[in-house]
């Protein structure tokens, strides 16, 4: 029987060529999400797949960037490499720029995102996009506290009409900040519902 297991995708990647299969894999993956799921995203698999190698090097190489790579595991198996393993969904988590960081008085919550959340459709309803959010607020909760008081929040957009993420994500704690976002992305404008999960302070 498969089990399942989540990574944090190694950054920087051990070498070039570790660095390119990493790239090709998320672009399979992701190419699948935006052809499949066309009404769940607001970015569009024609505006992506034909973008040269160094866009998709770009996201990996970008240091706010954090993928959780979800990977179908042999229970023989379990602690068989990354790239071996058959990669089944991801999730991406952008850490906050300075301007994300807003402060009142004493405290400062610094805005983490969470995007392009994907499961394969032969692998849904098993619980893995559960884990994968829970993943997702466990690794800003161990990262995203700073000695300045700054406590994160995790903020997410949903495509009006995805009811299976809305629910997903509300289930986990999350909240709507915003029912009607307005989104504008390459000359086409779209409504989403905005998330926050804030963070307890750490005692
Ligand atoms: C949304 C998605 C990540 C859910 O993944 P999943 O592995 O099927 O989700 P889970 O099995 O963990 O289900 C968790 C909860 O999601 C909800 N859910 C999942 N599939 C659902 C469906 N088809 N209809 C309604 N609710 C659904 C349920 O509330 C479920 O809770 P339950 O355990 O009480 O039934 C997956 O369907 C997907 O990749 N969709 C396409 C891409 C997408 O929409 N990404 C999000 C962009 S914001």
């Amino acid at each position: 029987m498969a089990s399942f297991s989540i990574d944090v995708l190694p950054s920087p990647a051990l070498n070039h060529d570790t660095l390119l299969q990493y790239s090709a894999r998320l672009k399979a993956l992701r190419l699948r999400s935006l052809k499949g799921d066309t009404k769940s995203f607001i970015s569009k698999y024609e505006s992506e797949v034909g973008q040269p190698e160094d866009f998709w090097l770009a996201r990996l190489r970008n240091d706010r960037a954090v993928h959780l790579i979800l990977a179908r595991d042999s229970t023989e198996s379990s602690d068989l490499e990354l790239l071996q393993k058959q990669w089944v969904g991801f999730v991406v988590i952008v850490a906050p720029s300075r301007g994300n960081v807003k402060h009142t008085g004493q405290r400062s919550s610094a805005e983490w995102e969470m995007s392009a959340l994907y499961i394969e459709p032969d692998v849904r309803g098993q619980g893995l996009g559960k884990r994968l959010v829970e993943a997702t607020i466990d690794y800003i909760g161990k990262h995203g506290f700073k000695d300045e008081g700054e406590t994160p929040v995790c903020l997410t957009s949903v495509r009006h009409g995805n009811d299976s993420a809305l629910g997903l994500y509300q289930k986990l704690g999350f909240f709507v900040i915003e029912p009607n976002e307005h989104i504008e992305k390459e000359g086409r404008s779209y409504l989403a519902t905005q998330l926050r999960f804030d963070f307890q302070q750490m005692p």
